[in-house]
């Protein structure tokens, strides 16, 4: 309880009245609807695991580890844009601590989840909580797979996919590489929601294989927006202007 009057106290200085207000609705909405979907104790634990700094990549950029925070946001966006159903598989790349799995899981009917991280003890970490939150989870076929983000061979059957600024524009440009060709393979529609989404925007600048198709900021939740982009079926689009003649 102190510390949740001191975090109000540091809003109301830095920030003012109608934003704390607001802010409040917000942190409120997130907890009724964790304690709703039986996931408080996992959304707290996930939120405050912090790994060692030795398991981090060596010698390359990394983008550390910081969880997705508003569950608010999360679901506006996938209820707004995405409306996943349980042919969708969604694929976390940077799954961190399995916050976003966790969301995921007990929210949509996904058929399968599969989270992608690289730090040994983050990944362990969220297999656990996965684990012991399985039971509160509408999808329950979860893969957490330890490895770096650019070896992942994307698999054919990955509708939907999130990055919570999980990389640099080195590790970005080869994971949208690795994307792009598991689309040529098995051309299909990939929704993909991308939080502060610079990184990923400079990525596909130019490439034609994917279409932003919304960009929101949601005042007082983040100072970052979220995007949500889909994929442009030049392909698929072909082949139904050949069939039609
Ligand atoms: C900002 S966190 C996002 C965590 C989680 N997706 C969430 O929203 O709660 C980014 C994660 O990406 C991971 N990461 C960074 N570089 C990576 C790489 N090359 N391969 C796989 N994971 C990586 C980090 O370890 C970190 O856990």
């Amino acid at each position: 309880m102190p510390r949740m009057i001191n975090k109000i106290v540091r809003r109301l200085r830095d920030y003012g009245l109608w934003p704390t207000v607001l802010y409040s609705g917000y942190a409120s909405y997130d907890a009724y609807q964790s304690w709703q979907l039986g996931i408080t104790a996992a959304m707290r634990a996930s939120r405050f695991f912090i790994p060692h700094a030795e398991s981090r990549l060596p010698g390359i950029e990394y983008y550390s580890h910081q969880p997705t925070t508003s569950y608010y946001m999360f679901r506006y966006v996938f209820d707004h844009y995405i409306l996943p159903d349980q042919r969708d598989v969604f694929l976390d790349w940077g799954s961190g601590a399995g916050r976003v799995l966790l969301m995921a899981g007990a929210t949509y009917p996904f058929c399968r989840m599969i989270g992608v991280e690289y730090d040994v003890q983050l990944a362990a970490f969220s297999r656990q909580l996965i684990q012991t939150s399985e039971h509160r989870l509408r999808c329950r076929t979860v893969k957490i797979i330890n490895l770096d983000a650019r070896l992942y061979e994307v698999p054919p059957d990955v509708t939907v996919m999130y990055f919570y600024n999980p990389f640099g524009p080195a590790i970005m440009q080869a994971v949208c590489q690795n994307v792009r060709e598991s689309l040529i393979r098995n051309p299909r529609e990939l929704r993909i929601v991308c939080y502060r989404p610079h990184v990923f925007d400079v990525s596909i600048a130019g490439s034609g294989w994917v279409a932003k198709v919304a960009e929101l900021f949601i005042p007082c939740v983040s100072r970052d927006s979220i995007a949500v982009y889909k994929t442009v079926p030049e392909r698929s689009s072909r082949r139904r202007v050949a069939v039609t003649r």
